[in-house]
């Protein structure tokens, strides 16, 4: 087995190359998801992570040779995770883009209806590539198109250059006022003129540059609520005499992010609403209700704790303030009360990415914590 600092080392190996796979709002850094997997489980193990997010815990499970269970409730996160799982072929998906920049329509009136800000954020060329895509790619069941639709995700806004937008933030998708305003404000509202095809031809040629990934064993990640499709997958695991060895998460922060509301543009190129739109479905939002939080972070990890084998570990990583780390500790202990506790405050690497210090406000931050259970 080769050694983690080898796998991981710049964007040498394809490991390496996929593993940065997708720009996510509150995502693990990558050697910390792979130091946690290498640490706390052995070749073989089952592992889950319930609120997987873009799946680096998965990812990093795959590639060590554990069998990898994520979920994820937010399709952009589902998508970025289950395309490095298993990225389609190189020439499918240039195939694919060509055959769809080739196909591409005049959506000439349906632009003019279309609020500003996508006017001022992508030149034409790039808007009607774009419609297109979103159109024709069947991302949810095809593999082909699926890889293509990630790849469009990660470039669709980013810092003037690397992506295929006006100056935009790239983990999150920033208001669309603010930005039409921002845009304004700087006397940027002519968006960059780009050929999205022989952009994006280039973006695939330096992902796939060291080939795919190698995952071992079956590692996968289930779109949809964690508490309900837990129930079926803990009662086919207990069916099966599968047991998990590792629950590494990190679940939402009570009141703090909204992971649909911060990626509304790429879920507008999945098809959802031109406008960012807080959605009021449950687990869908900013978590303001503690109630419902309390419930769910119970719900999950009560569903997991039947899966897990006797001498398991849970880590979970997760905001220090009151409400949150109360109720997941609370939580962790009435699921697994045989367990040792042990709280630790700074992560296992130095890392400048944090959840909440990428959160970009300016009040005090209490900063993260891991709880790590072990037997
Ligand atoms: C803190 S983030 C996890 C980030 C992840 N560790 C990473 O590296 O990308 C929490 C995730 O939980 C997801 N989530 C929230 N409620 C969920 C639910 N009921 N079922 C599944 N996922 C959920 C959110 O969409 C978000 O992606």
């Amino acid at each position: 087995m080769i050694a983690v600092e080898d796998i991981l080392k710049g964007h040498r190996t394809a490991e390496a190359r996929w593993a940065r796979f997708g720009p996510y709002y509150a995502m693990f850094p990558v050697d910390f998801a792979f130091e946690v997997v290498e640490k706390y489980s052995k070749v073989g193990d089952y592992i889950i992570d319930p609120f997987a997010g873009r799946c680096s815990s998965i990812y990093a499970g795959g590639v060590l040779g554990r069998n990898s269970l994520g979920i994820e409730i937010n399709p952009v996160g589902w998508l970025f995770g289950t395309v490095k799982l298993q990225p389609a072929d190189k020439e499918d998906v240039i195939d694919r883009l060509l055959e769809i920049y080739g196909k591409r329509n005049d959506f000439t009136e349906q632009m003019k209806q279309m609020p500003e800000f996508y006017r001022i954020c992508y030149c034409d060329e790039v808007l009607k590539f774009l419609l297109s895509a979103r159109e024709a790619l069947n991302w949810k069941v095809d593999n082909i198109d699926a890889t293509l639709m990630s790849i469009l995700l990660i470039y669709l806004h980013a810092k003037l250059g690397e992506g295929l937008s006006n100056q935009m933030r790239m983990t999150k998708s920033m208001g669309l006022n603010y930005s039409v305003k921002w845009w304004k404000s700087k006397g940027m509202e002519t968006p960059p003129e780009i050929n999205p095809c022989d952009f994006i031809v280039k973006k695939i040629d330096w992902r796939y540059e060291k080939g795919k990934p190698s995952i071992k064993f079956d590692s996968r990640v289930i779109f949809g609520d964690s508490s309900e499709k837990l129930i079926n997958i803990s009662d086919k695991a207990i069916e099966n005499d599968i047991k998990f060895s590792l629950l590494f998460t990190s679940p939402p922060y009570c009141s703090i992010t909204d992971y649909h509301a911060d990626q509304w543009l790429r879920l507008w190129l999945l098809g959802g609403a031109e406008n960012p739109q807080s959605l009021k479905d449950k687990h869908k939002g900013r978590f303001v209700n503690k109630q419902e939080y309390y419930d769910l972070l119970d719900n999950v990890f009560g569903l997991c704790s039947k899966m897990m084998k006797t001498n398991s570990t849970v880590y979970v990583r997760t905001d220090k303030r009151e409400f949150t780390f109360n109720s997941t500790i609370e939580i962790l202990k009435k699921h697994f009360p045989t367990h040792k506790v042990q709280i630790v405050e700074k992560p296992l690497k130095e890392d400048t990415k944090t959840q909440t210090k990428l959160y970009g406000d300016k009040s005090m931050k209490p900063g993260e914590v891991d709880i790590i259970m072990t037997r």
